[in-house]
């Protein structure tokens, strides 16, 4: 059961460092390193690292749900904490914290990546609407990036037991 656990935390983590580490490249290496480059060719270069990074990410999202539900079941919570005990104390707070905004990201990661992402690219360059769609993708991005770091400071502060004087 050990084993079980320590694999599992280390599958979360990695997980996690996946997301992190793969939207930290894109807006830290990828996009500056394209600035100054034709329109098109950043255009069809963002397309193809954008859905290869998708196709990167969305499976390390499962892989975070399935081993956090299953640590969760392995520190002790069952099905009916979930409607009481579970959200409680110091340590309930900064898991509601984290898990809350866990939803949130993943609604707005999903909006971008499968939404207005997408959009943007698929339109030609100069496009006005294309030019709106990707101005709204990237401040979405960045809205996700700090709901990603808020997210591993309620991790955190959850395994530590909470906010406490
Ligand atoms: C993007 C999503 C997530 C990220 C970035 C994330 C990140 C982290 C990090 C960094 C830790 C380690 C904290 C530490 O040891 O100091 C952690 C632990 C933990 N996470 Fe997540 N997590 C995510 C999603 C989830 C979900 C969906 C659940 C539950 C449904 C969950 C449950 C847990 C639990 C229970 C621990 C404690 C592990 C232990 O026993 O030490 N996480 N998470």
């Amino acid at each position: 059961l050990r084993i079980l656990q320590l694999a599992s935390i280390t599958v979360h983590l990695l997980a996690a460092a996946a997301w992190l580490g793969s939207m930290a490249f894109l807006a830290a290496v990828l996009v500056p390193a394209l600035r100054g480059r034709a329109a098109a060719e950043r255009r069809e270069l963002l397309a193809e690292t954008g859905l290869r990074l998708r196709g990167f990410v969305w499976p390390s999202f499962g892989l975070l749900i399935v081993t956090g539900v299953l640590q969760l079941y392995l520190r002790g919570y069952r099905w009916e904490d979930v409607t009481g005990t579970m959200w409680q104390g110091p340590a309930g707070h900064a898991l509601a914290v984290k898990l809350s905004l866990f939803a949130l990201a993943l609604a707005l990661a999903g909006y971008h990546d499968f939404g207005i992402g997408p959009a943007a690219l698929a339109l030609p360059p100069g496009d006005p609407r294309a030019e709106s769609l990707r101005r709204r993708a990237s401040i979405l991005g960045r809205v996700v990036f700090l709901l990603a770091l808020g997210i591993f400071a309620a991790a955190v502060t959850f395994v530590r037991g909470g906010l406490r004087p």
